[in-house]
């Protein structure tokens, strides 16, 4: 199958609405989509992906009224939430809609939701005009993509079309949030912290302080965010051993950076977070073998940047 390309929001619509499979950018990084309303297309997501048939898939819309399409209620909490952090890095889990097919939830009788804020997104759902279930357009098991290229790499030739825009501004996935227990519980660190939706809230049952996230959601269980080289947690960069294929990423620089094949010292959290997943294909790319992340502090956005660091180095 040849993959086209398009940078017209209405033209990847109008393949979607065809039940083709269609990649999209977002604020966090670019999803696979498929029109919610057709089984078969749902279906084809999985495949292409090589995605564990238990993994239920996040449903983007573009306006909150389409939230009662998918989902049969809101509780109050979730209310709250969306009328803060929505549109943006939020997923909310609520109970499912009966109508919505239940190969999006894989089964569950609740529905992820999340309303992405970038507007080429926003304009693409506009044009879809259905609910639009996507996970991450990444290889079961890869990173996340965080540009167009990425999701050509791995998916190139198995699905219909790219919707192409820029780089990812977050580089992690959102948060999703639990909104059908009281208190609320955060399933998977993402993009906007814990400590936002505590402000908020008040009480929110978070990742445990490891920062594992609790195991309610099924997609946290499976492997996640690997690249091929193997990912070495490090608390400072004097535990870096040199060597021409070994890589480096962390907050602080390495003193020995010329005996090592790639530095990237990062700025901030939010820098690291942004870049992390586009430096582990890189990484790939130049054949390094071990990539040394430096972990960073558990505050913020550093519990979604140290999860999925955690993640990458678990094998
Ligand atoms: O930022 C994001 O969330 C991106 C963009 C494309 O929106 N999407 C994304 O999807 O990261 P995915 O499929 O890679 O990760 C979705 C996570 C999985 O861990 C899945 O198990 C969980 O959300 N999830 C989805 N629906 C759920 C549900 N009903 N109950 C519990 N967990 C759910
Ligand atoms: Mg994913």
């Amino acid at each position: 199958m040849a993959t086209s390309l398009t940078t017209s929001p209405a033209e990847a619509a109008a393949h979607l609405r065809r039940g083709e499979l269609v990649a999209f950018p977002t604020e966090t990084v670019y999803g696979l989509g498929a029109d919610a309303l057709q089984p078969d297309a749902v279906r084809r997501i999985f495949e292409a992906k090589g995605r564990p048939a238990d993994n239920p898939l996040i449903v983007h819309v573009c306006r909150r009224e389409q939230i009662k399409q998918v989902a049969a209620r809101v509780p109050p909490a979730g209310q709250q939430l969306l009328n803060e952090f929505v549109p943006g890095p939020l997923t909310l889990i609520l109970p499912k809609h009966d109508h919505l097919p239940s190969v999006v939830t894989a089964g569950l009788e609740t529905v992820g939701v999340r309303i992405p804020r970038l507007s080429q997104t926003q304009s693409f759902l506009e044009a879809c005009g259905t609910p639009v279930p996507a996970p991450s357009a990444n290889q079961s098991g890869r990173p996340s993509p965080t540009s167009w290229e990425a999701v050509e790499d791995d998916l190139g030739g198995r699905i219909d079309c790219i919707l192409r825009g820029g780089r990812t501004d977050a580089g992690v996935e959102s948060t999703v949030v639990d909104c059908t227990t009281d208190p609320v519980a955060v399933l998977r660190p993402g993009a906007i912290p814990v400590e936002s939706l505590r402000q908020v809230l008040g009480t929110v049952q978070g990742a445990s302080p490891e920062g594992e996230a609790a195991p309610r959601s099924p997609g946290t269980r499976h492997r996640h965010y690997a690249p091929s080289a193997r990912v070495r947690l490090v608390d400072t960069p004097s535990e870096v051993a040199p060597g021409e294929d070994h890589a480096y990423v962390g907050l602080d620089a390495p003193a020995q950076a010329c005996a090592l094949g790639r530095v990237h010292v990062e700025e901030d959290v939010q820098a690291y977070a942004h870049d992390l997943f586009h430096i582990f294909r890189t990484c790939d790319e130049k054949e390094i073998e071990v990539i040394y992340a430096q972990t960073v502090s558990a505050e913020g956005m550093g519990r979604a940047l140290n999860d999925r660091l955690r993640r990458a180095a678990a094998r």
